[in-house]
């Protein structure tokens, strides 16, 4: 038997708390598909948390292999969610600068033991099997939601893992693909002889399981059992609504530009006085507080708020330095700092974009890496530099501050605790806003203007806003 998990239970919460799962045994066999159905809040997610060693239970044992798995330590317990639990989850989760194959490869060039060969040569393997052996080299952004499930599927296999569990993998997906999806994770259970527990809205699929069982309000029963089982509706709130996404695009800058406009002109003098001093600060870089969204990727909602502190106090970011090329090119410097240098944090090759403001809204002028960090998974264990080249050439732009252009830099990131990225992965949104002097306009000019201290400095690092 692969995964035997007895009277599990999850009490979310102080008291009185929130019972999501209250009874639930779960026995899965070597190489057998378990299928989940259930209500939307019945605790599918919750159970599978705990099952795959994400979010702890608070009554119950999980054994996989005979291992007791929540009593090891945390390093251990990420050992064994990387190589021996396959995840796949409803959203898509890909790391969008990576092409597939490194997307596949990663896990398992994230342990110790397996060569960066080995890992590519089996990677191209899976790919082989989920049938993109055409695609192997594509980014997430150009491939199908279909495609881009095919990839999740090889990555959750990269590491040969004894169980796969997959909360509503197919649920996004139109009907075609899911069942398409559904029958290729099936043929690899049967071809790789991994055991599956699925949790799934669609019933006709769920019944190809060897055995179905539905959660009802907190308890796992076979789905066959009576529906008078369950007496008294238990009331639970409903989940946290997600954090609305940061602002970007044309309504971000309607808001800055009204924001900036009145403060700006109010408090010029002060502003213009304090630019060389915010300069120096600037180039310090050490400085500015990270604005940041997360979403959640996987069910492990308590990890999620430990991670939350790792992945925006833990790491900061901004601009370093900003040099002149010419021509309207700049070279851009971004650091990335972990200050808790003794636990490494993994940012996922961070996808930068550079805008300027025109109007109320915002342009994008193109900013590329210099160097090729875009297949890279980074391991930020101190301070590191990012380099990329500006290109803004633009003849018409806002001037909050007289001919400066207004220049936001949006991070995009993806942070993990872990090198795992298959699970507890935080996406992060920072902006960097500067004031950023044009190449075809003399100091001599801006002097007439803006009275800086010394010569009007290329560029004036400007806090979150
Ligand atoms: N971190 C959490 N804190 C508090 N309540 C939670 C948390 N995670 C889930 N719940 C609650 O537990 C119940 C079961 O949730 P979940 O396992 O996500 O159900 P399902 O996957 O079946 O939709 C829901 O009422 C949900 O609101
Ligand atoms: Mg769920």
């Amino acid at each position: 038997m692969i995964l035997s998990a007895k009277g599990l239970r999850k009490r979310y919460g102080g008291d009185p708390g929130v019972d999501a799962v209250i009874s639930a045994d779960l026995i899965v066999g070597a190489g057998e598909f378990v299928s989940i159905v259930g209500r939307s809040g019945s605790g599918k997610s919750t159970l599978l948390a705990m099952v795959g060693g994400l979010t702890a239970p608070t009554e119950g044992r999980v054994q996989l292999a005979g291992d007791e798995i929540w009593g090891l330590p945390e390093a251990q317990l990420a050992d064994v969610r990387r190589e021996r639990i396959g995840f796949v989850f409803q959203f898509p989760s890909l790391l969008p600068n990576l092409r597939a194959i490194d997307n596949v490869a990663l896990p398992a060039l994230l342990g110790e033991d397996v060569t960066p060969e080995r890992a590519y040569a089996r990677a191209q393997g899976l790919l082989a099997r989920v049938g993109l052996s055409d695609r192997m080299t594509a980014f997430p952004g150009q491939m199908s939601g279909g495609e881009q499930r095919r990839v999740v599927i090889a990555r959750a296999l990269i590491n040969e893992p004894q169980l796969l569990l997959g909360d509503e993998p197919t649920s996004d997906l139109d009907e075609e693909t899911e069942e398409e999806i559904f029958a290729l994770l099936d043929n690899l259970r049967r071809e790789e002889n991994f055991a599956m527990a699925l949790v799934t809205h669609n019933h006709a699929l769920a019944q190809r399981a060897d055995r179905m069982f539905e959660m009802r309000q907190g308890i796992l029963l076979p789905s066959d059992a009576p529906r008078a089982f369950v007496a008294a509706p238990i009331r639970r709130p409903e989940p946290p609504a997600p954090k609305t996404p940061a602002p970007v695009g044309a309504d971000a800058g309607a808001r800055d530009f009204e924001k900036l406009g009145k403060t700006l002109w109010a408090t010029a003098g002060r502003i213009f006085a304090a630019a060389a001093l915010m300069f120096v600060v600037a180039s310090a870089a050490n400085y500015g507080v990270a604005r940041y969204q997360q979403y959640e990727l996987d069910a492990g909602r308590q990890r999620l708020a430990a991670l939350e502190e790792l992945a925006t106090s833990t790491l900061q970011s901004d601009i370093a330095s900003i040099t002149r090329l010419g021509e309207g090119r700049y070279e851009v410097t971004i650091y990335l700092e972990n200050t808790k240098a003794e636990q490494p944090i993994y940012v996922m090759s961070p996808s930068v974009q550079g805008f300027v403001q025109v109007g109320v809204g915002w342009q994008e002028a193109p900013l590329t890496p210099i160097e090729d960090t875009t297949a890279a998974v980074l391991k930020v264990t101190g301070r590191q530099l990012y380099r990329f080249i500006f290109e803004a050439r633009l003849t018409k732009f806002t001037e909050l501050l007289p001919h400066y252009m207004h220049v936001r830099f949006s991070n995009n990131m993806l942070v993990s605790p872990e090198s795992t990225p298959t699970n507890e992965l935080f996406q992060r949104v920072d902006n960097y806003y500067v004031y950023l002097k044009p190449d075809n306009v003399d100091d001599a000019t801006i002097a007439k203007d803006v009275r800086f201290p010394g010569p009007p400095p290329l560029w004036i690092w400007m806090p979150p806003h």
